[in-house]
């Protein structure tokens, strides 16, 4: 429980955003069936109806890719699909799968018809996905035994079982294995309904009392992100229990938000550092990810998974080829109007 809640305020400053792995201490908000994964309602539909479409047939569901930002479900999605295929789930991610060895041990005593889940696939080495290709097609293994001269290969089969790999970025998935999931989604950022729904469903399970108006204030400050949404939940409970009645209104929701660094559009101190460094240092961009995560000492990965897609899908920044552009809006956000950075700068810049 302290770990978790360590866990859960690093993520939150943004020094952590990954979640605790899988298998480690019960995590009583995350949705086991389908029907309690609110939102997403298209993905939900189309999904539902390939799981019982093979449930009845009796076969494993086919292979699915998962993209999207961290903490919008995707390994919950993938447990929920074993649980409603009433199927094992093997868990474990790119990083993780040093060897082919390491592979091959999984796939060749993966129970009939269960659900691998490959988290962060993006990262998989090459051979680790040339394996992977025969196995998710064929159901079948090439191993090289002996050495030299008298090296064969050999084909061992493997159970039939179902691939899912999630990534924060679908981009550097090689084409040739992303070809090869058959189902392929994306989970995008929730709507302040949706997210709405599902911090009423958490108060309920965390058996906290949150007022209404409280929920909407909080659910237009959690970055789309049900994992944030949830976390931000957790500490204003604490807010709520230690400096009121213990009942979360707009009040505690003010000064808990207030007080945890997020502003009313959801960015925190690192969202408002990103744009400052842009327009300060940059002349408002194009800069690169690389030089931008250094003069904001963020590493890369955080910068361009976690705090990148907010930002742009919230119109504050735009990827351009030749890097990063803060936007008007992020300097009304700022408070600096154009005419602050010199003409010169521009002409260098643009
Ligand atoms: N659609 C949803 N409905 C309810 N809760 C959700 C939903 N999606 C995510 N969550 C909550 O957010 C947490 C983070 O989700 P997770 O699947 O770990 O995200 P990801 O794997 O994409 O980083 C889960 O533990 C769960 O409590
Ligand atoms: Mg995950």
């Amino acid at each position: 429980m302290e770990q978790e809640k360590d866990q859960d305020y690093d993520s939150l400053m943004g020094t952590e955003f990954h979640e605790t792995q899988d298998g480690g201490h019960e995590n009583i908000l995350r949705p086991k069936y389908m029907k309690n994964f609110l939102g997403q309602a298209s993905l939900k539909e189309n999904l539902s109806v390939f799981i019982q479409a093979a449930r009845d047939r009796g076969d494993p569901l086919d292979h699915m890719f998962i993209s999207g930002p961290p903490g919008l479900g995707k390994t919950t999605l993938a447990s929920i699909i074993a649980n409603e295929m009433h199927a094992e789930i093997k868990m474990t991610s790119a990083p993780a799968l040093e060897k082919p060895k390491d592979l091959a041990g999984i796939l060749t005593t993966i129970k009939e018809n269960s659900v691998f889940f490959i988290d962060e696939i993006h990262r998989l080495r090459p051979v680790m996905e040339e394996m992977l290709y025969i196995a998710m097609e064929d159901f079948e293994i090439d191993w090289v035994i002996g050495q030299g001269p008298a090296a064969r290969t050999i084909r061992i089969p493997i159970p039939q079982f179902t691939l899912i790999g999630a990534t924060t970025k679908a981009g550097q998935v090689a084409s040739p294995l992303y070809t090869r999931f058959g189902i392929t989604s994306r989970i995008s950022f929730y709507p302040q309904n949706e997210l709405a729904e599902i911090i009423k469903r958490s108060s309920i399970l965390l058996k906290t009392k949150i007022v209404d108006t409280a929920v909407d204030l909080l659910a237009g400050s959690a970055r789309g992100t049900p994992r944030i949404a949830n976390r931000l939940l957790k500490r204003l409970r604490d807010y709520a229990e230690v400096m009121g009645d213990g009942v979360i209104n707009e009040e505690i929701v003010a000064i808990g938000l207030k007080r945890l660094g997020i502003d009313s559009h959801g960015l925190e101190e690192q969202d408002r550092n990103i744009l400052r460094a842009i327009i300060n240092f940059y002349g408002g961009g194009p800069v690169g990810a690389e030089t931008l995560a250094i003069s904001i000492g963020e590493a890369i990965e955080s910068l361009e998974d976690f705090y990148e897609p907010y930002l742009i899908q919230r119109g504050y920044l735009k990827r351009t080829p030749r890097g990063r552009v803060a936007t008007q809006k992020a300097y009304e956000l700022l408070g600096i109007s154009t005419g602050d950075i010199s003409n010169e700068n521009q002409r260098l810049l643009f």
